[in-house]
């Protein structure tokens, strides 16, 4: 398959982006249902200055203001569990064995908030199919790095949740060809708030479950725990599908603000069952009540 430059992406890019250029398949190309949303994407300044990085503060510009002090090459990522060939791969072993794809995907806040990305990455598929997995392997466990010398909030004691930040998918969930590892967005290398080097991205689910700068997957028997369930179990389930139906118990999941949004245009929009991902995900939850486990 022919690699595109990122050209037209790479031109919205403000000058400030100091990140790499990649190189991958354009979203129009990829030929991936649901891989290309066609909605105006949120612009870079936005998508790189208000962020989830606990590790780095709670406020939602505190990762673009501290994260660059991540260490964030070299990276590894140790790839066990239940599986015949564990190994730790160096990030350039992992690019060296897939193909890089652009998704344009909408992300969905579970604080009601959501954003258009133009991310770039691959299927989590085509790195776990180059391992032998057992048998009993049914979730796959996810784990950012710890390293409180250089994410600050993972020494706070107001952070409200445990650290490593871990999460988890269903293994029929992380083979969806909608669920990917993100390397870059906007046609670059990660900021470092973004998740940086290597992120998880589900579309279909809140944006919590998409952890950010991994550093271990595991193939596991049994559901993981998971860092927002741990610290507010009433509150954030194992699943966490995008669903306008059922409420967070502290605020309706029915409509969201889509950035940029003002004081006086907010631009508050319907919230989409799936975040509008229902014809791609919703046969992997058939018979499973999705109030019970939200
Ligand atoms: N991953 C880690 N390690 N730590 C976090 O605090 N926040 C999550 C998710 N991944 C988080 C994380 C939340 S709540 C969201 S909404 C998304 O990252 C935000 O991704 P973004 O900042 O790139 O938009």
């Amino acid at each position: 398959m022919a690699m595109a430059a990122a050209a037209p992406l790479a031109m919205a890019l403000p000058a400030s982006a100091k990140n790499s250029a990649l190189s991958f398949m354009s979203a129009a190309d990829v030929g991936v249902a649901g891989a290309n949303t066609t909605e105006a994407l949120t612009p870079f300044e936005h998508v790189t200055s208000y962020n989830n990085f606990y590790e780095f503060g709670y406020q939602k510009d505190d990762p673009e203001r501290y994260a660059d002090k991540l260490t964030v090459d070299p990276w590894a990522v140790e790839i066990g569990g239940l599986i015949n060939n564990p190994k730790t791969l160096t990030l350039e072993d992992i690019l060296a064995s897939v193909d890089l794809e652009e998704r344009v995907y909408r992300l969905r806040c579970v604080e009601a908030w959501s954003m258009v990305i133009p991310w770039v990455g691959f299927p989590i598929s085509a790195l776990l199919k180059q391992f032998d997995i057992q048998g009993g392997a049914k979730y796959v466990r996810f784990e950012t790095l710890y390293r409180p010398a250089e994410m600050p909030g993972q020494k706070s004691l107001f952070s409200g949740i445990e650290y490593p930040y871990v999460e988890g998918l269903r293994l029929d969930e992380a083979m969806h060809p909608l669920a990917i590892l993100a390397v870059g967005l906007y046609g670059k290398t990660l900021p470092n708030q973004n998740g940086a080097p290597i992120r998880l991205v589900v579309p279909w689910k809140y944006g919590f479950k998409s952890i950010k700068s991994i550093v271990k997957i595991e193939l596991v028997e049994e559901m993981p725990a998971t860092t927002w369930a741990l610290s507010a179990p009433q509150e954030y389930g194992f699943y966490a599908n995008v669903n306008p139906g059922v409420n967070h118990p502290r605020w309706s999941q029915a409509r969201e603000r889509r950035l940029p949004s003002g004081l006086f245009s907010r631009n508050i929009i319907d919230t989409q069952m799936f975040n509008g991902y229902s014809d791609q995900v919703a046969s992997l939850y058939s018979g499973l009540d999705l109030r019970d486990n939200y």
